[in-house]
This record gives C-alpha cells, sequence and structure tokens, in this order.
C-alpha cells in the first residue's frame, strides 16, 4: 500500500492525508476481491520499519485510522463475508488497538468468503526468527532435538500465514519494484504486478487489471514452458497443478 505520502505531497497536503485517503482503497480493494471471490487478500498496512522508524504523531495517526477503521467497517465486512486476520508481532501494538483487532478478528469468523489478513508491525525477517524459534521450542517441549526434523512444511507451518495458501499474485502500488521485507518465504513463486497507481488511488478496478495480467502469464515453478517438455513429463505437470495455460480463475493476492 506505497504511495500515501506522495498522493498527499502532490496536493500539498500532510502525509497523514494520504493515509486517510488510502482507507477508500482499502474498502475498494476488499469488496472486489471478496466479489470475485479471491480466497486470501493480505495488505501490507505497516510494516515493522514503518512502526519503528517514522515520528510518533505519524504512527499514532496510523493506530487511530486503524482503530476507527475496523469499528466502522466490520458490518461491510460481514455483508460482504470477509473473514478478518492479522499477521505481525500484535503484543508490540497499543493495548487498546489489540482489544478492538480481537473485536474485529471475533466479530467476522464466522464468515466463509475472502480472507482479509491485515499485515501490521509485520517483517518478513522477523516472521522468520519467530518461525525458527517457535520450531526451537516445539523441538524442546517434544522429545528434545534428535527428534527434530526440519523440511519446507515444517517452516511453513511455523510461520504467520500457517493457515493461508501461498500467495499467486503481488500487487505493487507506485512503481515500487522491491519486496521490502514481505511474505519473503511465501511469495517465492508469485506473479509480481507493478502498478505505478498511487495506493489512496488504487480501486477495485486496478486489482481486475492485475488480475488480468496475472492471468496472461505462463507460471513454470521452476518447470519448461508448455511445449518445451517431453511426452510424460509428470514432474512438469505436476508442479503445474497439470495445467500449465496462463492461469483462469481468481488468485490469492497480497498488496
Ligand atoms: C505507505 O505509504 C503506507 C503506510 C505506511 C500506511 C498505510 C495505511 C493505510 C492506508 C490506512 C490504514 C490501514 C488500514 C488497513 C485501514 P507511505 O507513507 O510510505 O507513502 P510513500 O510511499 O509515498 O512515501
Amino acid at each position: 500500500m506505497d504511495g500515501n505520502g506522495r498522493w498527499a505531497k502532490r496536493r500539498h497536503l500532510p502525509r497523514v492525508a494520504g493515509h486517510r485517503a488510502g482507507v477508500t482503497a482499502v474498502r475498494s480493494t476488499v469488496e472486489t476481491a471478496a466479489r470475485i471471490g479471491v480466497h486470501a487478500l493480505t495488505l501490507y498496512a505497516f510494516s515493522e520499519e514503518n512502526w519503528k522508524k517514522r515520528p510518533k504523531s505519524e504512527v499514532d495517526f496510523l493506530m487511530r485510522l486503524l482503530s476507527r477503521y475496523l469499528k466502522a467497517e466490520v458490518p461491510r465486512l460481514n455483508e460482504n463475508n470477509v473473514r478478518l486476520e492479522y499477521i505481525g508481532r500484535q503484543y508490540e501494538l497499543p493495548e487498546d488497538v489489540q482489544e478492538r483487532m480481537a473485536w474485529a478478528r471475533e466479530s467476522t469468523s464466522h464468515n466463509s468468503g475472502t480472507i482479509l489478513t491485515l499485515a501490521l508491525n509485520y517483517s518478513a525477517r522477523s516472521e522468520l526468527v519467530d518461525a525458527f524459534r517457535s520450531m526451537v521450542n516445539a523441538a524442546s517441549v517434544n522429545g528434545g532435538f534428535e527428534h527434530l526434523r526440519i523440511d519446507e512444511d515444517t517452516v511453513a507451518n511455523h510461520l504467520y500465514t500457517r493457515d493461508l495458501p501461498d500467495p499467486d499474485l503481488v500487487v505493487r502500488t507506485s512503481g515500487e519494484m522491491r519486496l521490502s521485507n514481505f511474505l519473503l518465504w511465501q511469495l517465492a513463486y508469485a506473479e509480481i504486478y507493478v502498478t505505478p497507481t498511487l495506493w489512496p488511488d488504487f480501486r477495485g478496478v486496478h486489482l481486475l487489471e492485475g488480475i488480468a495480467e496475472y492471468q496472461k502469464r505462463e507460471r513454470r515453478y521452476g518447470g519448461l514452458n508448455h511445449g518445451d517438455s517431453s511426452h510424460g513429463d509428470l514432474n512438469h505437470a505436476n508442479l503445474n497443478r497439470g495445467d500449465s495455460h496462463p492461469h483462469s480463475g481468481p488468485p490469492k493476492v497480497s498488496k
């Protein structure tokens, strides 16, 4: 969700005006995702770095904005059958915000549609550190280290995203071309779509543009292009879930 500051600067407004305008973009994107049946949408609302390196006044504003958003938006999330989740070190956020977050999650927990995950005080490196700590801890209470077997599934099962599928598509707004410490493990095979649109101007239609672009891509997962593989190349077919054509159907999206 990049570009709030630039959006505000272009209008000679304070940065926080960009964050405020960004809420409309959140609403539009979430509603479109829900309407077209996106299974999971993860929004990088603010990083651990944002949280630790921005002026206190901006962080306080973001906390109030998040709290207000959650209070105002729960009925709409329920109307759209959206279930709310979070990733990040929540315990470092102000207690009243944590309480509001818990309330909003509980209030949407019965929904069976799109899973909206807000990354708050999130850092992919911290997530990996927490996963390693959690694996060591699990081994120490489950018979000791001689029984510890670590493979990709073990790591994935100790990440904050253990209950989410890996994203198919990552959308970067404001022309940024980097991952910025976001879901580093989970994005291993994600398709990246970069749009120059600044986050406050982003709407459902931009999400649809990203998905249309995604549907033109051929996902290879390290395999060969469709048509290049030798007859009976099961590995290739399996890796591409038997479908190496451009993907159809709504993907899991991260932003
Ligand atoms: C990045 O833009 C954006 C943020 C640090 C905050 C994003 C938060 C919101 C849009 C509102 C609250 C969130 C929810 C989920 C309701 P930037 O400030 O880095 O802008 P720049 O890239 O132009 O400098």
